[in-house]
C-alpha cells in the first residue's frame, strides 16, 4: 500500500492503495464513483473513459501510480449544482441510451470531443468516438445528442455574451 493524492472533479482525493491498482478500480471500488463503468478491462469499449487534463482516457488501462498531478474528471465531476452538463443534459433530451451502460464513457468522450471539434461533422463525430461501444446499438441517438450538445453550448455562450458567433 503506498499514499497518493488524486485531484478528481476538482478536488484533492487521498487514496491509500497499490500504485498498480487501475484508476478504474480507485474510482468505483475505493472512492464508489460507480459511474465509471468496467466493460472489457482490456481498452476495447470506453465504458471506463474518464478525462484526464482534458484527454478521454480509458481508466481500466491508467495506473494509480501514474494518475497523480493531472486532473481527472469523472462524470459525476460534469454535472454542477444540480444542473446536468450539456452533453449529460443533450444525451438526456434525445434519449440516447438503452441500458445506459456505455453512457457514462460516451458522455467523456464527447465533451472531449466538443472540446476539440466544437461544431463536428458526423464523420468526425464517427471518427472521435469508434472506440466506444454501444451494445444497445443507439449510436444515430448518440450523434444526434452530439449535435445537440454542440447547439446548446452555442446557444449558451450567445446567451452569457450577448454576442452572436456565427
Ligand atoms: S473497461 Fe476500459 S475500455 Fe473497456
Ligand atoms: S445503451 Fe446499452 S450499451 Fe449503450
Amino acid at each position: 500500500m503506498n499514499d497518493f493524492l488524486l485531484k478528481i472533479n476538482g478536488a484533492d482525493v487521498p487514496v491509500r492503495a497499490p500504485g498498480e491498482e487501475t484508476l478504474l478500480s480507485v474510482l468505483r471500488n475505493r472512492l464508489h464513483l460507480t459511474g465509471t463503468k468496467y466493460g472489457c478491462g482490456e481498452g476495447q469499449c470506453g465504458a471506463c473513459t474518464v478525462l484526464i487534463d482534458g484527454v478521454a482516457t480509458r481508466s481500466c488501462q491508467a495506473r494509480l501510480a501514474t494518475s497523480t498531478g493531472v486532473s481527472i474528471t469523472t462524470i459525476e465531476g460534469l454535472e454542477h449544482g444540480g444542473l446536468l452538463g450539456p452533453v449529460q443534459q443533450a444525451f438526456l433530451d434525445e434519449g440516447a441510451f438503452q441500458c445506459g451502460y456505455c453512457t457514462s464513457g460516451m458522455i467523456l468522450s464527447a465533451t472531449a470531443l466538443l472540446h476539440d471539434h466544437p461544431r463536428p461533422t458526423d464523420a468526425q463525430i464517427v471518427g472521435y468516438m469508434d472506440g466506444n461501444v454501444c451494445r444497445c446499438g443507439t449510436y444515430p441517438r448518440i450523434t444526434a445528442a452530439i449535435h445537440r450538445a454542440s447547439q446548446l453550448a452555442v446557444a449558451g455562450e450567445k446567451g452569457g455574451s450577448g454576442h452572436a458567433h456565427e
